[in-house]
């Protein structure tokens, strides 16, 4: 019988993002190349009579749109659970960077409480769960790579790993999901193209990393000249690719080798933090 379990919650990147349409349902139709990367979150289960939340990052709340909380909730309503959990969260991960870093931790939750209560749910039902949570909920489950559709919900992983050092930098800007959707005003409809893209990655042509864009830079550069910047200074560095993640404000640079990397990490403004992935990084929320 397990008493308390800690997990290393993952950021991610979006190799590409592509919006093809804006859905009834006010969600937007979108294709996406998830991967996962550093940095991580800690997050420490313990059993507990209450559903209890801690953190040591100033700024998250433990209202009811934390959603580790909302992700205790959900199980202990679906399963009928009696008993609560403290939850203890050591934040690395930026808020509102592109990073999917609430989304992690709603999953890790997930995960995690999975084996604190012994649930028994597949990664497919903690899947299903977890979109209710939020649309890139679902990717954490699992992590690794995987192209995502629907609302970023309708995984299939593959295995593919990025073979450079991948820097990600992260600017002293938030950028809200939501507002980036309302600012684009998407209004055209177009034919998903991803899965061909996936399909060259997996017979190792890796090139077509290096083609891949994201249809959030336009609106959040103009609004976010800081974000613009440091794409600018990747490029200026000799990244071999760069691209803003999500909505941003975060940007990742692949590099050919560490000692490149870090240069580019040390010439960086210091008021933007910034990460290190190793070449075919291949992260999983674990124990
Ligand atoms: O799903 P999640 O709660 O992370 O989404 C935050 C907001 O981003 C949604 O309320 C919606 O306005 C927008 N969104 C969207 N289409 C998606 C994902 C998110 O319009 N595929």
């Amino acid at each position: 019988m397990q008493h308390s379990i800690t997990l290393h919650s993952y950021a991610k990147i979006n190799l590409g993002l592509r919006i093809l349409r804006k859905r009834p349902d006010g969600y937007h139709d979108i294709e996406t190349i998830f991967y996962e990367v550093h940095p991580f979150d800690v997050l420490t289960l313990t059993e507990h009579a209450t559903i209890e939340f801690h953190t040591d990052h100033p700024s998250l709340s433990s209202d009811d749109s934390n959603l580790c909380i909302r992700a205790a909730r959900l199980l202990q309503q679906k399963f009928d659970i009696q008993k609560g959990v403290h939850i203890e969260l050591k934040k690395t991960i930026p808020l509102g960077a592109g990073l999917g870093g609430g989304s992690s931790n709603a999953a890790a939750t997930l995960v995690g409480l999975n084996k604190l209560w012994n649930l028994h749910c597949s990664s497919q039902q903690l899947e299903h769960l977890a979109a209710q949570l939020g649309s890139d909920v679902p990717f954490f489950i699992r992590g690794g790579c995987a192209l995502a559709t629907g609302r970023g919900e309708r995984l299939s992983h593959v295995h593919v790993t990025v073979p450079y050092w991948i820097l990600v930098a992260t600017p002293p800007v938030h950028v809200s999901t939501a507002w980036a959707y309302t600012a684009l005003n998407f209004l055209d409809s177009r034919e998903p193209h991803y899965a061909h893209v996936v399909s060259e990655l997996l017979s190792n042509n890796l090139d077509a990393l290096l083609t891949m864009t994201n249809d959030f830079e336009p609106i959040v550069f103009d609004h976010f000249p800081a974000i613009r910047k440091l794409k600018e200074f990747f490029t200026v560095q000799g990244a071999l690719f760069t691209l803003m993640s999500g909505s941003g404000s975060s940007v990742f640079g692949f590099f050919p080798d560490r000692e490149t990397a870090e240069r580019v990490q040390s010439n960086l403004p210091t008021n933007v933090v910034s990460f290190l992935t190793p070449p075919n990084f291949s992260a999983r929320i674990h124990e």
